[in-house]
């Protein structure tokens, strides 16, 4: 049994599996094919966060695939209040195929994930969002055609979001820049854990973003305050501006380079309306490509 708390548990060619699974079953969606892989699989969603896509799209790929799914608030299920964290993983993993959990703290999915009996997704924690970042790969590709040798400029805070990219980045030949502020780079702690788990990797942080952005293939942003930083709101917006995406840094890009956002945007924050809405940009397929991923996640951990 395998879980997915962090994309440090795959390797690359468990990666290309799954994006491989990822667009075979889209392809045969948009052929209107769903094949019932997985009918008679319950899926358990328990969020401690709000959610559109990473809910919206698990429930939708179970739909496809012939299974069901279930939604729990973190408050509903009692996780962490009114029973142990692995007191719930032990009982609902007893009514499920596979859990799929967003919470603050990443320590909580791991501790989940030791007492399941089946395998545990991660769905976002402050620390990580591997889902994300595999949906990401998958765009990529599509995109530009090919991984390795790409390079993923992204301006904005070194957050989960930027965090799991790093190691899917680095997992697969694809160069990353991080253009972020002082104080808001990728940690000592994270650089020595990328540098211990993903040899090789090519992560770099500049803190100019028109020269972060010269050789970009791909430009990703993302709030510059995440879920649980609402009262770090103004000081945020203080460290970041001059951090928008907007025409002018996109016009110091090269020609092809496509614009990326994991999605909700704060339009005119870390991204403006010309940029978002622009031709660069991929964003909406992108946002529904996680629900392509989903799929091929679940039938890679699930299937026959
Ligand atoms: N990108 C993403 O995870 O969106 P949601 O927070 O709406 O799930
Ligand atoms: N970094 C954002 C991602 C939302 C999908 C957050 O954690 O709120």
């Amino acid at each position: 049994m395998r879980h997915l708390t962090s994309l440090l548990e795959l390797t690359a060619e468990e990666i290309d599996e799954v994006l491989g699974l990822a667009s075979s079953l889209k392809e045969s969606a948009v052929e209107g094919v769903r094949p019932s892989r997985l009918a008679g699989r319950v899926l358990t969603q328990i969020f401690e966060k709000p959610s559109l896509r990473t809910r919206a799209s698990f429930d939708a790929a179970m739909a496809h695939l012939g299974g069901s799914s279930q939604f729990f608030s973190a408050k509903d299920a009692g996780l962490g209040g009114r029973e142990s964290v692995e007191d719930v993983a032990r009982v609902i993993s007893g009514y499920s195929d596979v859990l799929v959990l967003r919470t603050f703290s990443q320590t909580m999915i791991e501790r989940f994930a030791e007492m399941a009996s089946c395998p545990v997704i991660n769905a976002l924690s402050d620390d990580r969002h591997p889902c994300q970042a595999l949906t990401d790969l998958l765009t990529i590709r599509e995109t530009c055609g090919t991984l390795a040798g790409r390079r993923l400029v992204f301006v904005g805070d070194g957050n989960n979001v930027a965090r799991s990219l790093a190691i899917a980045c680095g997992r697969m030949g694809v160069s990353m820049t991080l253009a972020a502020p002082k104080g808001y780079e990728f940690d000592e702690e994270f650089l020595g854990l990328l540098a211990r788990e993903v040899p090789g990797h090519d992560v770099t942080i500049e803190s100019d973003p028109v020269a972060a952005v010269a050789t970009a293939d791909v430009i990703y942003t993302d709030v510059w305050a995440s879920m649980g930083q609402e009262s770090e709101k103004s000081e945020r917006e203080a460290a970041f501006s001059g951090y928008q995406v907007d025409g002018a840094l996109l016009s110091q890009a090269p020609e092809g380079c496509c614009f990326m956002h994991d999605l909700p945007a704060r339009r005119g924050l870390e991204v403006s309306d010309e940029v978002i809405d622009g031709p660069q940009s991929v964003v909406f397929q992108q946002a529904e490509n996680r629900m392509h991923l989903a799929k091929g996640l679940l039938v890679w951990l699930l299937g026959d």
